[in-house]
């Protein structure tokens, strides 16, 4: 059999890098296809796709027209993730073009889905692809390990459980054993993946296997010298776990804290399930117990019913933690969500200013925390280079860029940080 092409693209969360990782490995070591960065050599095309706002999903369609026009002639085009999960059979009949529909939870499903002609394959209920551990890894020094999978969560505004489906928690001796694994391929970092990590085992029977004793045992695997993890809810941000976090020196010291809202009233229409003061409670025990530890969040302006005087309570909370990180988004209404049919949207324009006036708000706070690290010197990960310029992330999180002309990609080494930028940080190697 001559060997075929393949091209992805990957759009979303670290989940899906994954999940196109289980799909590249799947179609590399099981079939005969080898990867290729050029579409139009490709023979076999896949989109694996995010649903969580409604922008990429209309940008699918133009995308699969673009891909329709350089392909191949006989080059197959498939959409893969979350949103193949939630539109299915609609996106062949919308573009005819598109070959088969596999969703999230059915990744290890690819190979029939590539060999069959329109399949669409879309189940939440059941799929073992997360325990397939394919061997690929896009990169070999930060291997991203998923500990479980779905949402069980019911937060008004996401979709994701509709296309994730139930959350699973994957037993901890199957995600040890992927973590020695890659940490004897030369791993340096893991990277613990599911949508409420610290959320990990529920529903097992062994109550004392937790995320605090995952994160403990996976501290013991020889070669692995930094944990990272995403997301913790802030639920369940417990005690025991805030406590870990601040002692287990394999652990990087940035904490993502996905806020939301910062109006109590706003965060129980989103059904988060906690206030705002519980979010700053817990914040300020992370600032107590890990001083150096940087906190990031996600936030959503504009929920339906949002008023002026709750956004500024956002900005409130925004000040008092001072997050290091912030990914901030416009409410985008989703199809099969509580919040998509509430009576009370938030005008559009309306949006876009808090949008603006919390991007700038958290610039000044970014820029400030960015100044801070001048003169400190870090251990950074290098993860990737152009030329003599190297790039890697110190254990909190910070991007820094420094220059040498030696061999140092998947090191980690150590170094000064001289200079501070908006957006990242430069240095030099000691
Ligand atoms: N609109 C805007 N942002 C959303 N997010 C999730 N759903 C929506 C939505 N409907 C954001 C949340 C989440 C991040 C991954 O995306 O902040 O944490
Ligand atoms: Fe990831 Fe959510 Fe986007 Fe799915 S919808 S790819 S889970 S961010």
């Amino acid at each position: 059999m001559s060997q075929k092409l393949l091209y992805i693209e990957t759009l979303g969360c670290a989940m899906n890098v994954r999940d196109s990782e289980h799909i590249i490995a799947e179609l590399t070591e099981k079939d005969n296809y080898a990867l290729t960065t050029s579409p139009k050599d490709a023979d076999l095309i896949i989109i694996n796709t995010c649903s969580v706002r409604e922008k990429p999903v209309q940008k699918l369609f133009s995308e699969i027209g673009a891909f329709k026009k350089i392909k191949k002639e006989g080059a197959k085009i498939g959409v893969c993730g979350c949103t193949a999960s939630h539109l299915g059979e609609e996106i062949i009949k919308k573009a005819p073009a598109v070959n088969f529909v596999l969703g999230a939870r059915n990744v290890s499903k690819i190979k029939s889905a590539v060999a069959k002609d329109k399949s669409v394959e879309i189940d939440i209920n059941y799929d073992d692809s997360s325990y397939m551990f394919g061997e690929y890894r896009q990169n070999d020094y930060k291997a991203l390990i998923n500990i479980s999978i779905g949402c069980d969560k019911e937060c008004a505004y996401c979709i994701v459980p509709h296309t994730r489906g139930e959350e699973v928690s994957i037993p901890m001796e199957l995600i040890l054993r992927e973590a020695k694994k890659a940490a004897d391929k030369g791993a340096k970092e893991v990277v613990l993946l599911g949508q409420n990590v610290n959320n990990y085992g529920k529903g097992f029977k062994d109550k004392s296997i937790n995320f605090t004793a995952l994160l403990r045992e996976v501290s013991k695997i020889d070669g692995i010298e930094r944990i990272r993890f995403t997301s913790p809810h802030p639920l369940h941000a417990d005690d025991e776990f805030i406590e870990e976090f601040a002692k287990n020196p394999k652990i990087c010291k940035n904490m993502h804290f996905p806020l939301q809202a910062g109006s109590s009233k706003v965060l129980k229409d989103m059904r988060r399930g906690y206030t705002k003061e519980w979010f700053l409670s817990k914040a300020a025990k992370i600032r107590e117990l890990c001083p150096e530890a940087t906190i990031s969040t996600d936030i959503i302006v504009g929920f339906p019913g949002e008023s002026d005087e709750e956004f500024l309570e956002t900005m409130e909370v925004v000040e008092k933690v001072g997050f290091e990180f912030m990914f901030s988004f416009a409410y985008s209404p989703r199809p099969l969500t509580k919040a998509a049919n509430m009576p009370n949207q938030v005008d559009e324009e309306i949006k876009k200013m808090r949008l603006l006036t919390l991007q700038s708000a958290q610039l000044k706070i970014q820029e400030a925390a960015h100044k801070r690290q001048v003169g400190k010197v870090e251990k950074i990960l290098v993860e990737s280079r152009d030329g003599d310029i190297y790039f890697g992330k110190t254990g909190s999180g910070f991007g820094v860029k420094f220059e040498s002309d030696k061999e140092l990609l998947g090191q980690l080494v150590d170094v000064e940080i001289t200079k501070a930028g908006r957006h990242a940080l430069s240095g030099h190697l000691i």
